[in-house]
């Protein structure tokens, strides 16, 4: 049972109708944020108290709170789909609040039940429904849950104060040029997480070490960046914020295991199970960057693609790295990724037989 309840004290809007129907024709992705936003905090005395929904602004907080310092930080990614009776549904919501306890545990910061994370999303969707694209196209109303320390206190230690705040904002394709195959810079020069370290955790600070990286790959002319392990320098991990998968002419997909430093992704998971449905043979495995060039230039990897929440399923069609470039089949958009990648979004979005029981009605 959920304990925090999120009451929304007052439900007048900031943004007219006029401006969000603007929005909603064209939400790009992170760009644009709804009216209101879902709060609670937890304070070591009390633990968790104050849920209530309020309008989105600015959150006001000391110089001094920790997450500026230590960042102590962790979030979440989902997103909601309006289905064609117009009803607002999410996809597979407790898999989010599980790794956001995982998070919590690895960053020392303090468990949310799934129930009361239910609970906030479904506050922060409901006072936010007008907000939630039509039905019938791909755009969604991305969620993101996240939590910090906001105590004042520059010892390090784990903070006595925690806020926690889901945001939502209207979401078109992550990557600029839409649903179209991806170059991808191979990073010799950088890591995005080493053993024993925050790697499987969705915390700021992973994505704050893949900055660099992919600023790297932009001068490369690349659109994302794919990390090493940090250990050898030999094995790939992920991009910047999204799992990579490959496929096989043999029929297997193939993705890394996972290791600790990489995020255990909900769209990675989804996929494994539709590919072993569809009779491809999954297999989770440490994979070389000089094994998958080989295999890619033989032909025995027929094509590859980025997967995770805000992505969803998006080809790769090409690497490039200090010691040369890899054309995936013939650089488009292979044939089983784009299955795959309707599949998700049609069960997601209403229009394909949800068989897994993956679909939350918010
Ligand atoms: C997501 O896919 O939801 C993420 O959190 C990754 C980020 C690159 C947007």
């Amino acid at each position: 049972m959920s304990t925090l309840s999120f009451p929304l004290s007052d439900p007048s809007r900031q943004q007219s109708d006029a401006d969000r129907d603007a929005v909603l024709a064209k939400p790009g992705f992170g760009e644009h944020f709804t009216d209101f936003m879902t709060h609670a905090r937890w304070t070591v005395d009390d633990g968790w108290t104050g849920g209530e929904v309020v309008p989105f602004a600015p959150i006001s907080l000391s110089p001094a709170a920790a997450v500026f310092h230590y960042a102590q930080e962790i979030f979440e990614g989902l997103k909601a789909f309006r289905h064609a009776d117009g009803s607002v549904w999410t996809f597979r919501p407790e898999k989010n609040a599980e790794r956001l306890q995982r998070s919590a545990r690895r960053l020392a910061l303090p468990e949310l039940s799934t129930e009361d994370f239910l609970a906030s999303l479904t506050a922060q969707v409901s006072a936010d429904e007008p907000w939630v694209p039509a039905a019938g196209g791909e755009d969604s109303l991305y969620i993101r849950p996240f939590m910090f320390a906001s105590e004042a206190f520059l010892g390090v230690r784990s903070a006595h104060q925690v806020d926690y705040y889901v945001i939502t904002s209207p979401a078109g394709a992550y990557f600029p040029r839409g649903v179209q195959p991806l170059v991808v810079w191979v990073s010799d020069s950088y890591a995005r997480a080493g053993a024993g370290g925050t790697g499987a955790a969705k915390c700021g600070g992973n994505y704050a070490s893949s900055l660099l990286g992919k600023k790297e790959a932009a001068e490369h002319g690349a659109d994302e960046v794919l990390f090493l392990d940090s250990e050898t320098h030999t094995s790939i991990d992920e991009l910047s914020g999204m799992n990579v998968m490959a496929i096989t002419k043999d029929g297997r997909i193939l993705t890394p295991e996972l290791t600790g430093a990489i995020l255990e992704g909900v769209t990675r998971d989804s996929i494994l199970q539709l590919a072993r449905d569809r009779g491809l043979e999954p297999a989770e495995q440490k994979m070389s960057m000089d094994w998958v060039t080989e295999n890619i230039a033989s032909g025995e990897i027929t094509e590859m693609f980025a997967c995770g929440t805000a992505a969803v399923i998006n080809p790769i069609g090409e690497f490039r790295s200090e010691k040369g470039s890899w054309t995936i089949g013939d650089g488009g958009s292979g044939a089983v990724t784009l299955q795959l990648r309707e599949e998700l979004t049609g069960i997601q979005q209403g229009s394909v037989e949800d068989r897994h029981g993956w679909l939350h009605k918010l």
